[in-house]
């Protein structure tokens, strides 16, 4: 959203905000409202055959989504095993995806002999990857981002697979034209996005060779209180310090939103490899959300450089008119991070770093 078509969506959001909760001030009320499984997603798990596995689970994501499958699957009154599998680099990780209802899995998705013991699903979806300290450690993330699928393809051979991907293995687009589509060909900036690709490459060659059906999102910016973009300029907002303009515009969901669209997408996956698009539907300004959030926050905001001509934009029309668009307005999402971040909530501590436009992470 730009100028005033900003403003006029956030007070065409207005009816729709009254129909969620005022603020979040606590991470159990994050959660709980971030794990809420829509009812086309709990209708999924009703009809969806088997247990599923979600591999790389412990990051910024993956336990708030396999919290929403568990969630969908008892609210359909349906045994189902959801595994949670990742090296747990972090134990709290280990306890937490074990008290959202899964079953926690020690693998590193590098070692072919430990891919070989996990169990044998019908449905996988893939988040394992690595991005930041690229620069310098340029091969420890070809090695996650493409070895990873491969080992991971080599034993669930027959499985549906929904495999993250992201929206930086697009070309940066002019940040006041449209955003890149799935028909728009892949042109990755610097090395994480190129081993990006590769990851993407990966999953086609073997959906192809084994006829296992496979489902690439290119996602950009899931948004939670405790990191993403709005999240970032909050705390930049908060603190005093400068908003980059840089890269003037980005795209972004709730994740709760992201969450469920990303388990509608198991029936989504084809042979040879589907591609979609996921975020929001809006442009958003980077000026005018900083400006929006300084008013909450009650501080004033200050911009840093002139805005830059380019932007990762993503326009996930396919994904909204086959699986709905996203239902948390971002003008809420703003107000609960202001809050959150105002209240001095948890940060996960992991920037974005959505000013970057060289590709160097
Ligand atoms: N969050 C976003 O806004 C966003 C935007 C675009 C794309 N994506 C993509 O979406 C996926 C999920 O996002 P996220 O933010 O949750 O990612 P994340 O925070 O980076 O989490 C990925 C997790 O994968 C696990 N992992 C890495 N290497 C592994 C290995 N060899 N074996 C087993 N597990 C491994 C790590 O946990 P352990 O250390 O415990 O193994 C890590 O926490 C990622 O692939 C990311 O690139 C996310």
């Amino acid at each position: 959203m730009r100028g005033g078509a900003y403003n006029a969506a956030i007070m065409t959001e207005t009816t729709l905000m009254d129909s969620y909760p005022a603020t979040l001030s606590t991470e159990a009320a994050i959660d709980a409202f971030m794990t809420r499984p829509y009812p086309e997603v709990v209708e999924l798990m009703r009809r969806l055959p088997g247990d599923l596995a979600i591999l790389g689970v412990a990051g910024k994501m993956g336990i708030t989504l396999g919290a929403t499958a568990v969630a969908a699957s008892r609210a359909a009154g349906v045994e189902r095993t959801v595994y949670g599998v990742s090296r747990f680099s972090n134990q709290a990780a280990y306890d937490a995806v074990a008290q959202a209802g899964m079953t926690p899995l020690r693998c590193d998705l590098l070692d072919a002999a430990a891919v070989a013991k996990l169990p044998r699903v019908p449905n996988v979806i893939f988040m394992a990857g690595r991005k930041f300290g690229t620069t310098g450690g340029e091969e420890q993330t070809w090695a996650i981002n493409t070895l990873t699928p491969a080992r991971v393809c080599d034993h669930f051979t027959e499985s549906r697979i929904v495999a993250f991907s992201t929206g930086c293995v697009y070309p940066l687009v002019p940040s006041d034209g449209p955003g890149c589509s799935e028909s728009t060909p892949a042109a990755p900036v610097g090395e994480y996005a190129q081993s990006c690709l590769g990851r993407e490459r990966i999953f086609t060659y073997y959906s192809k060779r084994n006829g296992a059906p496979v489902c690439l999102l290119r996602l950009n910016y899931s948004l939670d209180l405790r990191y993403g973009v709005i999240h970032d300029l909050a705390t930049r907002v908060w603190q005093g310090q400068p908003v980059p303009l840089q890269v003037p515009v980005f795209n972004g969901l709730w994740q709760g939103d992201a969450n469920n669209l990303t388990l509608l997408t198991l029936e989504a996956a084809e042979t040879p490899a589907a591609i979609l698009n996921l975020t929001g539907p809006e442009t958003l300004s980077v000026r005018e959300t900083a400006e929006r959030l300084a008013e909450r926050l009650g501080k004033p905001v200050r911009f840093e450089g002139a805005p830059g001509p380019t932007a990762y934009l993503n326009d996930a029309s396919r994904l909204h008119t086959r699986l709905g668009r996203p239902r948390v307005p971002i003008g809420r999402v703003i107000d609960w991070t202001a809050d959150w971040v105002r209240a001095g909530g948890l940060s996960y501590g992991k920037p974005t770093h959505f000013e970057v436009s060289t590709g160097t992470f």
